[in-house]
C-alpha cells in the first residue's frame, strides 16, 4: 500500500470524503473516484484521489452519526490497495482507533480537543505501533500550541476549515494563517490537511497556505460522477 508520509516531494493530494457519497451505492461511488491502477508511488492518476477520506462521528464529540468500523472493514475488501484516511470525530479515540486498524485503516486522525494534552503522545504512538499513521486535527477555535508542542509524534496536521459534524458548510478562510505557521515547522515527511468547504473556486487559497492534503466531501460526491475526475484534478490546483 502507498505510504504518503515518505514521499518528500509536497505533491498535493485529494482526500474526497465519503460523507457526501451515496450510502447506497457505497461500492459504485468510491470507484467512481478511485483509479483502477491505484497503488503506486507516484500519483499516476491526476483525475483519481489519493485517499478515501472517512469522517466517523460518534453523536457526542459532534452532533452527528455516521459511519463504524464496518463501512471501513467493507471498503478495504472492495478495494485492497486503497488508502484508508479515518478522521475520528469521537470523544474517546483510543479504542475507536484500535477498531478503525482492526478494520484495515491505513491512517487515523484525531481530535487535540478529545485527548488530555498529557496523553496526545501516548495515543499517536500506540496508534503507530498498530501499523497506521497518525493525524492530530485541530478545530477552527483552537490553537496549533499542542500540535507545534508534540510535532514529531504526528505523520499528518488536519486543520479544520469548518466546525466538524456535518459536510456542505462554508470554508473559514481565517484559518489559513494556522496552516501557514505549520507549514513553517512541519518536517519534509509530515502532511498538512484541511477539511472542510473545500472546492475549485478556494483550493488555491488553501495550496498556498501550505496545505497539501485537501478533504472535500460536497465537492466531489455532491456532483455527478462523470464530473468528479475533473474536480479532483482542480483540487490539485490545476
Ligand atoms: C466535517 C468533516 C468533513 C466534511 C467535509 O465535519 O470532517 O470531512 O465531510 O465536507 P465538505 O467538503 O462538504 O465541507
Ligand atoms: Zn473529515
Amino acid at each position: 500500500m502507498r505510504n504518503l508520509f515518505t514521499n518528500p516531494r509536497r505533491l498535493p493530494l485529494v482526500a474526497p470524503s465519503i460523507l457526501s457519497a451515496d450510502f447506497a451505492h457505497m461500492g459504485e461511488e468510491c470507484a467512481s473516484v478511485l483509479s483502477p491502477v491505484a497503488g503506486g508511488e507516484a500519483v499516476v492518476d491526476e483525475g483519481a484521489a489519493d485517499l478515501l477520506h472517512l469522517d466517523v462521528m460518534d453523536g457526542h464529540f459532534v452532533p452527528n452519526l455516521t459511519m463504524g468500523p464496518d463501512m471501513c472493514r467493507g471498503l478495504r475488501r472492495a478495494f485492497p490497495s486503497a488508502f484508508l484516511d479515518v478522521h475520528l470525530m469521537v470523544t474517546d479515540p483510543w479504542p475507536h482507533a484500535q477498531a478503525f486498524v482492526a478494520a484495515g485503516a491505513s491512517h487515523i486522525t484525531f481530535h487535540v480537543e478529545a485527548v488530555p494534552e498529557e496523553r496526545l503522545g501516548e495515543v499517536a504512538a500506540g496508534i503507530r505501533e498498530l501499523g497506521a499513521s497518525v493525524g492530530l486535527a485541530i478545530n477552527p477555535p483552537t490553537t496549533v500550541d499542542h500540535a507545534l508542542d508534540h510535532l514529531e509524534a504526528f505523520d499528518l496536521f488536519l486543520v479544520m476549515s469548518v466546525n466538524p459534524g456535518f459536510s456542505g458548510q462554508a470554508f473559514m478562510p481565517e484559518v489559513l494563517k494556522k496552516t501557514r505557521v505549520l507549514a513553517d515547522e512541519v518536517l519534509p515527511t509530515q502532511r498538512i490537511q484541511m477539511d472542510g468547504g473545500i472546492s475549485p473556486a478556494n483550493i488555491r487559497l488553501v495550496l498556498d497556505a501550505g496545505c497539501d492534503v485537501v478533504v472535500a466531501a460536497s465537492a466531489v460526491f455532491g456532483r455527478p460522477a462523470a464530473e468528479r475526475p475533473g474536480l479532483i484534478r482542480a483540487l490539485r490546483g490545476r
